[in-house]
């Protein structure tokens, strides 16, 4: 454990940190990235990294649950990965395995409820029928939706739903944002309001397009595996410093005719 971790209680905001923290967001989204480069760090392979970074997961949803976040959504798997080594590949899907048969009875009692985003196209049977049974298990959960972005790319979500409305031939009149929004794999799922990347990139990289057309984005240069609690605390307090318009302007503004973002 991290020294400055090591007097807080895993998963709890201290009052003063609450106080100091004013909005929480409702769903946290986060792009896990540096895995690779923690483990070139310390002269691990890949894979070790994924490991490391497996390790801080639970980690992260005890602490986003303890501080009031609802739905919280990791990007493990993107279709682009599929390019990268065979060996690592593998790796990944032997940890994300791993991760659900470990983890998915603890989850279930602390009222996690699980959601897998994406595909099952070039899985094995045995995964997906692990992720099927973790996700018919925590069904009812409500304490937090933690859904698992694997074999998940944003523009092949949007594509697919316009397979679907073809398919299945939807008066165009009948298509707005609501029915588009009902047929992609988050259908049910707010929009995530934070969306943070760790790893010092600041791209999106195919996660969540349509869904995050007014989060808020926050990056840190963190590692993954390094992501702990006060990181998450600088991240909510971060979050609730913005100002969200959606568009619109600033109630208080007097600024006539301003554009707002
Ligand atoms: C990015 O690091 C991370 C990934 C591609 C995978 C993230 C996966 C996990 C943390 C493990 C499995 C997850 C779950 C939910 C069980 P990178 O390899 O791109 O790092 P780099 O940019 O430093 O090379």
């Amino acid at each position: 454990m991290h020294p400055r971790n090591a007097i807080k209680k895993q998963g709890a905001a201290s009052q003063e940190d609450m106080a100091s923290i004013s909005t929480v967001p409702q769903h946290v989204a986060i792009i896990m990235d540096g895995n690779g480069r923690w483990a070139k760090q310390r002269g691990l392979s890949r894979v070790e990294g994924h490991r490391a970074g497996t390790e801080n997961i639970r980690r992260v949803i005890d602490a986003f649950a303890g501080r009031g976040v609802k739905y919280l959504t990791l990007y493990a798997f993107s279709t682009e990965n599929w390019s990268r080594p065979r060996s690592e590949v593998n790796g990944l899907f032997r940890l994300l395995g791993q991760v659900i048969q470990r983890e998915t009875r603890a989850l279930h009692e602390r009222g996690v409820h699980i959601r897998h985003l994406g595909t099952t196209d070039g899985l094995s049977s045995h995964l997906v029928r692990q992720v099927k049974e973790a996700v018919e298990l925590t069904r009812h959960n409500t304490n937090i939706t933690l859904s698992l972005a694997f074999n998940y790319g944003g523009r092949a979500e949007i594509l697919g739903v316009v397979r679907r409305l073809i398919e299945e031939k939807a008066p165009p009149e009948s298509i707005d944002e609501k029915l588009f929004a009902s047929y992609l794999f988050t259908a049910g799922l707010p929009d995530p309001d934070l969306i943070i990347r760790t790893g010092g990139e600041l791209r999106l990289s195919n996660f969540l397009l349509w869904q995050a057309a007014y989060s808020e984005y926050y990056a840190t240069p963190t590692y993954w595996p390094d992501f702990d609690e006060e990181e998450i605390e600088d991240a909510i307090r971060a979050y609730s410093q913005r100002q969200r318009r959606f568009g619109g302007l600033v109630p208080t503004a007097k600024c006539k005719g301003g554009v707002a973002a």
